[in-house]
């Protein structure tokens, strides 16, 4: 069983559903409104856990409802909380997502306590990051706290999984040196490296330019299409599973979540892993919701079989 400890934030998502965008002026009635726990590291920490991972968070909520309910949604799934802290600095983040009838999502966020976690609190998980087979991060919270952390997993010789999402620039160099696993999707790929994914070549000439920067394995994810694998000078796409969507929010990171439960830590397996990733996330886009969402070992093990 791997041990995967998760770096990231953790949002209350209300998600906001109506046939369209109201135009400047216009009054539109919702057709659908619900509250669901979210936010990009926690969509992960639980997808590696519900995938059979033993996995740790680290991360910090206010001291509201909000925060209670995520630790919550944290531990009924399994995954350790001893790492959560409870700041009153600030509320616990929250989103609001966006969804017209295109079932294509936008996001705002308040990032809240997700903004406050530092390289000192990543130092005081160290025996869980020490213990861990993976550590994975994303860029909802703070970039120092982030290479801290992917520092300590190195220094004991762990893998580090960078997921640069939301990208809004190019990646520090520092934070490339220590990263093992890049997952960006087609945009951020775009806005890390200048090259625009369309095919299958672009992908290579994408995965190629984030491994000069210093990271030896890519996964680029393209959505509905599949995702690109690159390790060493070894690559390959993996179709998606065709299904129908009715929302993608919390895919890309049931993606991640459930490849760091079945990676082997040499990556030799990248392939195999990135299929059944691409299940679990298959799984999670024909339900509502970001963690309510995200499937069950036995879930996706039941949708192998059929
Ligand atoms: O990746 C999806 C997540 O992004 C949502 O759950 C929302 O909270 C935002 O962080
Ligand atoms: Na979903």
């Amino acid at each position: 069983m791997n041990k995967v400890t998760v770096l990231g934030s953790l949002n209350v998502d209300t998600i906001l559903r109506f046939k369209r965008f109201p135009k400047p002026g216009e009054t539109l009635p919702l057709t659908g409104k619900s509250i669901a726990g979210g936010g990009k590291g926690a969509n992960q920490a639980i997808a590696a856990a519900r995938s059979g991972a033993q996995t740790t968070f680290i991360g910090k909520v206010g001291q509201d409802q909000e925060g209670t309910f995520m630790v919550h949604q944290l531990t009924d799934s399994g995954v350790d909380d001893r790492y959560v802290l409870h700041s009153d600095a600030a509320n616990t983040g929250s989103a609001f997502i966006l969804l017209d009838s295109s079932s294509e999502n936008r996001i705002l966020i308040d990032g809240g306590t997700n903004q406050q976690v530092t390289p000192t609190d990543v130092e005081a998980a160290k025996e869980a990051i020490v213990d861990s087979d993976f550590l994975i991060a994303q860029f909802e919270t703070p970039l120092d706290a982030i290479v801290r952390g992917f520092e300590i997993a190195r220094a004991a010789k762990k893998r580090t999984i960078l997921n640069p999402a939301p990208a809004t620039k190019a990646v520090p160099t520092d934070l490339l040196a220590v990263t093992d696993l890049i997952v960006p999707n087609e945009t951020e790929t775009e806005t890390l490296t200048g090259v625009h994914v369309t095919d299958e070549y672009s992908m290579i000439k994408g995965a190629e330019k984030l491994q000069a920067l210093g990271v030896e394995n890519v996964i680029i994810t393209v959505g509905s299409k599949g995702a690109f694998w690159m390790r060493g000078t070894d690559h390959g796409f993996v179709p998606a599973y065709k299904v129908h969507a009715v929302d993608t929010t919390a895919a890309g990171d049931t993606f991640i979540g459930a490849l760091s439960a079945v990676l082997r830590a040499d990556f030799s397996n990248l392939s195999e892993a990135v299929r059944l990733a691409n299940r679990a996330s298959s799984l999670a886009v024909q339900r509502l919701g970001a963690q309510p969402s995200i499937p069950t070992k036995a879930e996706i093990e039941a949708a192998e079989r059929i």
